[in-house]
């Protein structure tokens, strides 16, 4: 017999077949109905052990957690809460797990807080919380490839070890094979990176957004989906060291059809996992219900998690220039009661998180999407405006969430770039083929980058970033 999925049996069992699984017992009541899970979907399938064949010590070494081997006939089932069950004709224990040591982890089964489950990263993927956040994870992975390579973009792989710091934010992890302890303490500041395995500095890529560009001058419409690296010493929930990002790159592109792009390709893997993801989205929205419950009423979603996503699939983003955004910023009083209370920044400035925070959720109430920003607040590539004081930048910002994507218009022009790269001290040799690019059929071309994370989390309703990613690295936190 082959064995078959628990989501296939669910959806598509014959009453009256014989299936066979393997699966995890997730629990075991009566000594008789076992609901076993396999990761495929979030139901358990029932399975009932005919108790009078099997003896007491048997039957004892069945605990929640145990990895089982079943095969038995679908029927429709009596008991509340399924429609269907297997009527058990063999079983065997593939991997036993002792109910003292289950009794101390979080597979036991009451409730544990999402800080516990953290703790036990290996473990809490058996939840049905994780097991929902997991599968729409995979989903979206799928449906951001799709996406793509509908719209005949090419993927591009990007290097994780680079030599150059594209963001300029100085937020890059050294990678180095010197034997740090073997070299004496005074030493250790004056390492000579000449000697080290690359024979110059290292480091873990902060965005592949460079490499990309070169890619798009020659493939047209390219995307990388890969993890990068950011040693920011910020311990927030929507902030990870290491996380994955989406960066399509387009040449013959102007800021306008990146942002177009933007907002398509946003909908699209939104609409993506509305279609195919209903029982885990269903059970997700019902889990934000249970822990908003607790809140008073005034910082509950007056959406539930649901009709969110399908409100951004359904409405226009917002478009707004940063300089309006400052102007509407400074109109807004400070109102302690609505809770919203900040300093209005004057033109020039970065736009802190709850600044965003208020546009998105209390003005605009829509998605959002903030374009040419001062050009002194933002990276050396992106393409100055002619009022030479802006660039063309764009920032997508989600309720919830912030800042979604970041991207611009690129700096097509050599003699711009090397000088804007000249006034912010960036390395012009580190950088030769980056600027070559400008000199062999420059144009006009843009791209943008998507922390997938964050996206994971608007669509989960998670409020912790740590909690959309099997192990999530942070400051002072390499635990798995
Ligand atoms: O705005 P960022 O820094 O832009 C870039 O890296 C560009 N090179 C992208 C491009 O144009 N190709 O980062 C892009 C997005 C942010 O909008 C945010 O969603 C996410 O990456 N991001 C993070 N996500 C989790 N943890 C962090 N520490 C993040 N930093 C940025
Ligand atoms: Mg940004």
């Amino acid at each position: 017999m082959e064995k078959t999925s628990i989501k296939h049996i669910l959806s598509q069992g014959k009453i009256s077949e014989d299936y066979e699984i393997n699966a995890w017992v997730k629990s075991f009541r009566n000594n008789m109905f076992l609901a076993m899970n396999d990761g495929s979907c979030l139901n358990n399938l029932q399975c009932v052990l005919p108790t009078e064949k099997y003896n007491e010590e048997f039957i004892k070494t069945i605990n929640i957690g145990c990895a089982l081997n079943i095969q038995g006939t679908l029927k429709e089932s009596q008991g509340k809460g399924q429609r269907v069950e297997v009527d058990i004709k063999t079983i065997k224990i593939l991997g036993k797990a002792d109910s003292e040591e289950v009794r101390k982890t979080i597979l036991s089964p009451k409730k544990h807080s999402l800080e516990k489950l953290r703790e036990q990263a290996h473990l809490r993927v058996r939840t049905n919380t994780f097991g929902a956040v997991m599968r729409l994870r995979s989903k979206l992975s799928f449906a951001v490839h799709q996406y793509f390579q509908t719209e005949s973009f090419q993927y591009v792989t990007t290097p994780i070890i680079t030599n150059s710091d594209a963001e300029g934010a100085g937020e890059t992890f050294r990678v180095t094979n010197f034997d740090l302890k073997a070299i004496p303490k005074t030493d250790k500041n004056e390492v000579n990176f000449k000697q080290d395995f690359f024979g110059k500095p290292a480091n873990l890529t902060v965005s592949g957004q460079l490499e990309a560009e070169t890619y798009a001058l020659g493939l047209g419409k390219v995307y990388t989906f890969g993890p990068t690296f950011r040693a920011e010493n910020s311990n927030t929930t929507r902030h990870l060291s290491e996380f994955w990002m989406i960066e399509p790159e387009v040449a013959f592109c102007n800021l306008e059809g990146n942002m177009d792009l933007a907002e398509d390709f946003i909908k699209y893997v939104i609409d993506y996992v509305l279609e195919h993801c209903k029982e885990d989205l269903e059970f997700l929205e019902q889990r934000l219900i249970k822990e908003e419950s607790t809140l008073p009423k005034q910082q509950r979603s007056e959406m539930s998690l649901i009709e969110k996503l399908e409100f951004v699939t359904s409405n226009n983003f917002k478009r707004v220039s940063y300089t309006e955004a400052i102007e509407i910023l400074k109109r807004c009083k400070p109102n302690k009661k609505k809770k919203f209370n900040f300093i209005i920044e004057e033109w020039g400035a970065d736009l802190q998180s709850e600044h965003e925070r208020f546009l998105v959720e209390k003005h605009f109430k829509c998605p959002v999407i903030l374009y040419d920003y001062p050009a002194n607040i933002k990276a050396f590539y992106m393409r100055l405006n002619e009022d030479n004081k802006t660039v063309r930048a764009m920032d997508v910002l989600f309720p919830g969430i912030g800042e979604i994507v970041g991207g611009s218009q690129r700096e097509e022009r050599l003699e711009v770039l090397v000088d804007k790269m000249k006034t912010l001290k960036r390395d012009e040799k580190e950088l030769w083929w980056y600027i070559d690019t400008r000199r062999f059929g420059t144009c006009e071309h843009s791209g943008f980058g998507l922390g997938f994370e964050r996206l994971v989390q608007f669509v989960t309703g998670m409020s912790n970033i740590r909690d959309v990613i099997p192990y999530p690295r942070t400051p002072k936190n390499l635990d798995f």
